[in-house]
């Protein structure tokens, strides 16, 4: 059965006359019947054109940490737009989230952007033009954005392309990246300890950076081992490597101050987007003062038309502002625990072998294995198919996470205990269902 309503089938064919698979990114594109049109969001809810609510827990794949069209957010952006949006000036406002950034995070120096993808672009050039290194290791399943250089072994490559876990393959995750680029990056599955070290010792005066997300993001938000991440801080000290860490997705959602805060680890370079902005584009690259210092007219290139716009700036500085006032991840913390717990028990009262992964704000859930996963590997070897179906049975019911288990389950602030309630009772009917 379709999730597409008479209104929705006849919108996406129009959006598929015009705009290539009807879409405007790849990763929105559920197939001809089952891609939604969406009229409107509010708080937890999105609405399609057919007038369906779907409790969401795509949130825009994390951006949305507070809730859809979130009054505090938009009352300010609208005030601010009032007085032009774009100058090519610095404004107080870019200032104002510069130190929020700064207290929240505990960087130096930060730099607007608006995109993840422009945010870990310029760190990788930063770090390269501090080392005056090349070459970056990056991890299996891990995603940054749409970037050339980072296009290798995302979550979306087939298990057997990557090769052995001793002598990994990057593989290319899209045909039209120049295959000689692979040369740059050293792929390594997450987790491993004795891989990273050897590929470090063998390499290192040719490699500026280990880039990573801090939790896998992109693949059921599988987590680091402990120690893992200290043991990249310590190489990279070592070996005069940087240490990027991409928290455009964990960065003001797993903890006021992201990741770093979360697992008590500083970076020397760290990314930011999505929930830095409540949906608005907006991104930082953010660090310590050597590596941001870096930066430097007429010798290390950062710019962009649209960097600290004050759509974007505006909203990041209302987002900020209330995640600092209130307690936002507190309260979506309390609501994932609850919403954990009860996926686990209907999944082991249904008798599905299963791990639920992650953290309370962003977790996954992985079917057909009681394995924890550690890597991409590992997460290759769950039933991806049956964690579909009952993806697809939530949705037609009005659960809306993706269906592709790679993504996790994202919460907001606004999701309400009632939500959480209803939510469950519907993953019961549709577990139920996919077993049928
Ligand atoms: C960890 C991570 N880095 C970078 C990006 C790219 O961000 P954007 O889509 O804003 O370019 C994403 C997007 O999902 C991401 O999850």
């Amino acid at each position: 059965m379709s999730l597409q309503g008479p209104k929705t089938k006849q919108l996406f064919e129009q959006a598929s006359a015009v705009i290539p698979y009807g879409v405007n990114s790849n990763f929105r594109y559920w197939g001809d019947e089952d891609t939604l049109v969406i009229e409107r969001g509010e708080g937890t809810y999105i609405w399609d054109v057919d007038g369906k609510r779907y409790i969401d827990y795509r949130l825009a794949f994390g951006p949305i940490i507070l809730g859809h069209a979130y009054p505090a957010v938009n009352q300010k952006v609208q005030e601010a737009m009032q007085n032009g949006t774009l100058f090519a000036w610095t404004t107080p406002l870019e200032i104002e989230v510069a130190e929020r950034i700064k207290r929240l995070c505990n960087v130096d120096k930060i730099r607007l952007t608006n995109t993840g993808s422009e945010a870990t672009m310029h760190a990788l050039r930063i770090a390269r033009a501090y080392t005056g290194r090349e070459k970056f290791i990056s991890f299996e399943g891990h995603y940054h954005g749409m970037v050339d250089y980072f296009l290798f072994s995302t979550a979306s490559a087939s298990r057997g392309a990557l090769g052995s876990r001793r002598s990994p393959i990057a593989v290319r995750a899209s045909s039209g990246i120049p295959l000689d680029i692979r040369k740059y990056m050293i792929s390594l599955p997450f987790n491993d300890f004795e891989l990273l070290e050897a590929a470090v010792k063998a390499r290192w005066f040719d490699i500026a950076a280990i880039v990573f997300e801090p939790m896998m993001g992109n693949c059921a938000g599988i987590m680091p081992k402990p120690g893992y991440l200290e043991k990249i801080r310590e190489l990279c000290d070592m070996y005069g490597i940087a240490m990027v860490m991409d928290e455009v997705k964990t960065g003001f959602r797993i903890a006021n101050g992201g990741a770093q805060e979360y697992f008590n680890i500083q970076a020397d370079i760290v990314t930011y987007a999505k929930s830095l902005g409540n949906g608005f584009p907006i991104a930082a690259i953010a660090g310590k003062d050597e590596f941001m210092m870096t930066v430097q007219p007429g010798a290390v290139a950062h710019g962009g038309t649209y960097s600290g716009n004050v759509v974007g700036t505006a909203a990041a500085a209302a987002t900020l502002e209330i995640i600092e006032k209130e307690p936002v991840i507190e309260t979506i913390n309390q609501r994932g625990r609850a919403l954990m717990q009860g996926i686990d028990d209907i999944l082991t009262e249904a008798d599905i072998p299963h791990v639920v992964t992650g953290v309370p704000s962003m977790f996954g859930i992985l079917l057909g294995t009681e394995e924890t996963p550690q890597d991409f590997r590992d997460y290759t070897a769950g039933d991806g198919d049956l964690y579909e179906e009952i993806g697809m049975e939530l949705a037609r019911r009005g659960v809306l996470p993706d269906s592709d288990g790679r993504e996790p389950w994202f919460l907001c602030y606004s999701l309400s205990e009632e939500d959480v309630a209803e939510t469950l009772n519907i993953f019961n009917d549709a577990v139920k269902a996919a077993k049928e």
